[in-house]
């Protein structure tokens, strides 16, 4: 397995979005347990996930027990994995997604976030999304106290803009460590931020990174040049697609999600198919 970094920390070049396994549609927890398990065995060592995955307002952190309790339960070793997990988000169970940028809130929903993971600090804790209630530096001065006070090894923002990557960057004292936002075929908007990000060396983490759950398993269809290149290399469009967000930046690392072994199986593939020069232009252009 290729490796890249985050920070100091060597994670595998593509880590495991752990969303489908928790929100609506998931499976049951016998086939998720399995699907973390896969990912393990193939040799992925960074497992996306949030407080706010879950369904029902009274299971807040569904998707951080699922898989700290299949890390634990895996025979395996298990020492370089890197759980990143955010908090910012909330779910009040009637199946929106609300926001809460607070300090207070933060440091709360950290703290708890670390009890679910276990250990001595949260690898990587993520502020999920700007709260435009709160001004941006207050929420990042939250993630710099849980830095400070060890509560969480690493500090990570998402849905950022490239502004608000050099605030973060400033308030942490150059300790970001990784920026996490939409990044697809069909979403490149995020260009700028991944652009500034491999110039400032910082991780890139794009989100739903093969078009999402309802989409991922027609990217084929939807981007011919991406079914084209998989064709002629005798691979899955989804791993010609994840090679072309590898080939991006020596700095991206994409967290496809999963609900079942063979995704993850598939996907991770990728970190060993290099696309020449002339598939990553094709690619780029599609
Ligand atoms: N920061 C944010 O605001 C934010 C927002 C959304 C998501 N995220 C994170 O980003 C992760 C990825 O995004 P996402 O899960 O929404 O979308 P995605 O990764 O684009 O798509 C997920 C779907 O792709 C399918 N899939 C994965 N590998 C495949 C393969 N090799 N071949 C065919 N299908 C494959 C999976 O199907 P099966 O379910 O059938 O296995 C899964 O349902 C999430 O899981 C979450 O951790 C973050």
């Amino acid at each position: 397995m290729k490796t890249r970094l985050i920070a100091h920390r060597e994670v595998s070049a593509i880590g495991l979005g752990g969303m489908p396994m928790s929100i609506e549609g998931r499976p049951d927890s016998a086939r998720s347990v399995a699907t973390i398990h896969a990912a393990l065995e193939a040799g992925v060592t960074l497992f996306d996930t949030a407080d706010s995955y879950h369904l029902h307002s009274d299971e807040v952190g569904h998707n951080e027990t699922l898989i700290a309790g299949a890390i634990a339960s895996w025979g395996g070793d298990t020492s370089t994995v890197l759980v990143a997990t955010k908090g910012g988000h909330l779910r009040p169970g009637d199946g929106t997604w609300t926001i809460d940028g607070r300090p207070e809130h933060l440091k709360r929903a950290a703290e708890a976030s670390l009890k679910r993971l276990g250990g001595d600090a949260i690898g990587l804790y993520q502020f999920h999304r700007p709260d435009p209630a709160v001004p941006y530096a207050d929420s990042i001065g939250a993630l710099r106290e849980l830095l400070d006070a060890g509560t969480i090894e690493l500090a990570g923002i998402s849905n950022a803009n490239p502004e608000q990557i050099l605030l973060a960057r400033e308030i942490l004292g150059g300790r970001l460590a990784s920026v996490q936002n939409q990044f697809s075929p069909a979403f490149r908007s995020s260009e700028p931020e991944l652009r500034l990000c491999d110039e400032l060396g910082i991780a890139f983490l794009p989100w739903r990174p093969l078009g999402g759950i309802l989409s991922a398993a027609s990217l084929g269809d939807r981007f011919p040049a991406f079914a084209s290149v998989a064709a002629a290399r005798g691979v899955s469009p989804q791993v010609a697609c994840l090679a072309w967000h590898l080939s991006e930046s020596p700095h991206v690392i994409p967290i496809p999600g999963a609900s079942r072994p063979e995704s993850i199986r598939d996907s991770v593939q990728a970190t060993e198919f290099t696309l020449t020069a002339e598939e990553s232009a094709t690619l780029d252009a599609a």
